[in-house]
């Protein structure tokens, strides 16, 4: 099953920078209406205006919410219901991470990455689905960390596996309604990610070795709305990351355990 971006209505959340901005600027010229969300205004507004100079005809709505919270997700589904919004495109994209170990992290950070990553994509998902167009298409943005466990960033990689899991199901689930998932697993970008997820007393993980699976944004969306066209179920955009992430997938779990120790050991918190 395939997905036709053009003249689409897409829902996409954390709009207002990095991957969801891009998102929002590489579906402008083609689509018809964009509802896009994340809690600055300011930051939204001007990815508007960017949207609006590539395609002066195109209808845009704002909302802003704190997705992670009953109270902001109600706030987003209530926009879409009095805007008359019927999305026939969600991109499940907002989310965060927090570098550093288990024990040294904020309690309030820990959850806010579970509820974020995990309960908005599903929340969300779960209301769309009833008032979105066939032929439909969901995008949810998981991580190459979805590939293994990751010490100093242990939630944040659960809770991408976690999604990883939860796209591939609901891809099966979707397909005799005609709705394509596609989960999209990147590797390290250049977006607000690091600096979101580095803790005020510098507390960091050892991101060694990322400059060789870095791409940028621009192509990290331009493969993920390429593979939901061709109705791909889970993409590792860049040849880096594909080539990392088989090799996570498939080297014996004791072995992974054995080199994740090590690096952790390194000092890398
Ligand atoms: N960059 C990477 O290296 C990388 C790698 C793999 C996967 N990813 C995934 O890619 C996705 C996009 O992240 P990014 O790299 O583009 O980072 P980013 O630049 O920090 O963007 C995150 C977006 O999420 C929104 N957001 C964060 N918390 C929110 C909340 N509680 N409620 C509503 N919106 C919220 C932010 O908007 P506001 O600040 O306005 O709320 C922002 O628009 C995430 O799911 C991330 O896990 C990133």
């Amino acid at each position: 099953m395939t997905f036709d971006t053009q003249h689409c209505r897409a829902l996409i959340t954390g709009a207002s920078s990095g991957l969801g901005a891009e998102f929002a600027r590489q579906l402008a010229p083609e689509a018809r209406a964009l509802f896009l969300t994340g809690r600055r205004l300011d930051a939204l507004e001007a990815v508007k205006a960017e949207c609006l100079a590539l395609n002066p005809q195109l209808q845009i709505h704002l909302c802003t919410g704190d997705i992670a919270t009953d109270e902001g997700r109600g706030r987003v589904l209530e926009n879409l219901q009095t805007s008359g919004f019927q999305p026939n495109l969600l991109i499940n994209n907002a989310g965060m991470g927090d570098y550093g170990t288990v024990a040294t992290a904020e309690a309030g950070k820990l959850r806010a990455q579970m509820d974020l990553n995990m309960t908005a994509l599903v929340l969300l998902t779960h209301a769309c689905l009833p008032r979105m167009q066939r032929p439909g298409g969901i995008i949810n943005i998981s991580s190459l960390a979805s590939t293994l466990p990751m010490p100093a960033m242990a939630v944040y990689a659960a809770s991408k596996a976690f999604v990883t899991s939860f796209s591939e199901a609901l891809a099966v689930e979707l397909e005799p309604d005609h709705i394509t998932v596609t989960c999209v697993c990147p590797g390290p970008t250049p977006t607000r990610f690091s600096q979101t997820a580095r803790r005020p007393d510098g507390e960091d993980t050892d991101r060694g070795g990322q400059g060789l699976l870095r791409i940028p944004p621009q192509q990290v969306v331009a493969e993920a709305l390429q593979a939901l066209r061709a109705g791909q179920t889970c993409l590792y955009p860049g040849f880096g990351v594909r080539c990392a992430s088989r090799l996570f997938r498939h080297l014996p779990r004791v072995l992974l355990r054995v080199l994740l120790r090590r690096r952790f050991a390194k000092g890398s918190v």
